[in-house]
């Protein structure tokens, strides 16, 4: 038989960390140590409390059937998360929507707003999930760019006018994966007041929002006034409670579009195991407790990676959270063969700034899922590079 994929699949790209695994395990059979810095998946355990509660539950006999939707206890749960912590009003009824994780979400949400041809604003660079649910929904993306003098915030004056008139969605992701930027008040603000004004949709990605430094943290883009009447926040258990393979996120905010995605979720899944909703909302009730340690180590971390390649003379994006270093390497090299040629010459995995939109070349993105001591060594090793 000949298996003829649909025209759609070519719009999908081919994943770069399967390439870059590979030629990391090739030099690692020559004898290269590998430091792999690649992916963001998150390296801490999730808390005790979590992996007991998890057990516990799921040795219930009615743990698994169906759940269709989010558990009351689940939404209930981030509403209260987000009262204390972001100091929003969420209304669990009407203004929570579970989803298996935010990837899920944010694949499918597009289909629920979006037809055929309409324009979406993302961003260049962007996390790569955002262009998979664009190209799902036949729609077409716009790239707004994160640059150097706008501190990686989407320059919302760089969008011409014809396209902020048929734009239906604007992806943003602050702090974000790539880049690291985080947002204010005044910046939300003045994305409420566009939204506003071209009648279109705001999804705001905030899966690093535990990930700072120093302060209290990112805010919620609900904290914006009027943000509620413009859009919704997306926000995932997988990162800020290392609860990556327990599949569980949610979309809060506007109760209208909440309700639009809970009746395209009722066609495509029939909900998250019950033991996971229960571990998740045991997990955002103590949040606090358990967000603290992650902050402490990623600061760590960032501090130690960032300091060292400034002294090596890369250029790192300012940042007070997230999971990566956004840096410009020292070398007048594209970031393909850069990245390959790191991983040859140090063993040192990291990930080349085009694999996530044309204006990361020069760049590369340095996940901290190492320890200290590593990304000590990761420096040291970076340091001895010849190109
Ligand atoms: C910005 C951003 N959003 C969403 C996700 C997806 O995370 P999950 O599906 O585990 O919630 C990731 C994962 O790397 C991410 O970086």
């Amino acid at each position: 038989m000949k298996v003829v994929p649909s025209k759609k699949m070519s719009l999908f790209q081919p994943a770069i960390f399967g390439q870059l695994k590979d030629y990391a395990k090739q030099q690692q059979a020559k004898g290269m140590k590998i430091i792999d810095l690649s992916l963001g998946s998150p390296d801490l355990p999730p808390h005790e409390m979590l992996r007991n509660h998890m057990a516990e539950k799921s040795k219930e006999a009615t743990a698994y059937g169906y759940t269709l939707t989010g558990i009351k206890e689940f939404n209930e749960a981030v509403s209260r998360y987000y009262k204390r912590v972001k100091h929003v009003d969420v209304d669990p009824n009407t203004e929570v929507v579970q989803t298996m994780g935010s990837q899920e979400g944010l694949v499918h949400l597009p289909i629920a707003f979006c037809d055929p041809g309409d324009i979406v604003l993302t961003t260049n660079p962007a996390y790569v999930a955002y262009e998979a649910g664009i190209h799902l929904a036949g729609a077409k993306s716009y790239y707004v760019p994160l640059n150097k003098e706008r501190g990686f915030v989407p320059d919302l004056e760089a969008i011409p006018e014809d396209i902020a008139e048929k734009a239906k969605l604007f992806i943003l992701n602050l702090p974000g994966n790539p880049v690291p930027a985080t947002p204010s008040i005044e910046y939300f603000t003045e994305v409420v007041e566009f939204a506003k004004k071209y009648n279109i949709i705001v999804l705001h990605d905030a899966a690093y929002s535990e990930f700072y430094f120093t302060g209290d943290g990112p805010i919620s883009f609900l904290l914006a006034p009027g943000a509620k009447e413009v859009g919704l926040e997306i926000n995932s258990l997988s990162k800020s409670f290392s609860l990556a393979g327990a599949r569980v996120a949610y979309i809060v905010g506007n109760a209208e579009m909440v309700q639009i995605l809970k009746e395209l979720k009722s066609n495509l899944d029939y909900g998250v195991f019950e033991p996971i909703q229960s571990t998740a909302a045991l997990a955002l009730d103590n949040a606090e407790i358990i967000t603290e340690n992650l902050r402490k180590t990623f600061a760590e971390r960032h501090y130690i990676l960032m300091e060292g390649l400034q002294k090596l003379g890369w250029e790192c994006a300012p940042s007070n959270g997230g999971m990566f270093v956004w840096a410009k390497y020292p070398f007048d090299i594209d970031c393909v063969n850069f990245v390959y040629k790191a991983i040859e010459q140090t063993g040192v995995v990291m990930v080349p700034g085009t694999s996530f939109g044309s204006e990361g070349e020069g760049y590369v993105r340095i996940a901290l899922v190492q320890d200290k001591a590593l990304l000590q060594e990761a420096v040291e090793r970076l340091k001895t590079l010849t190109i």
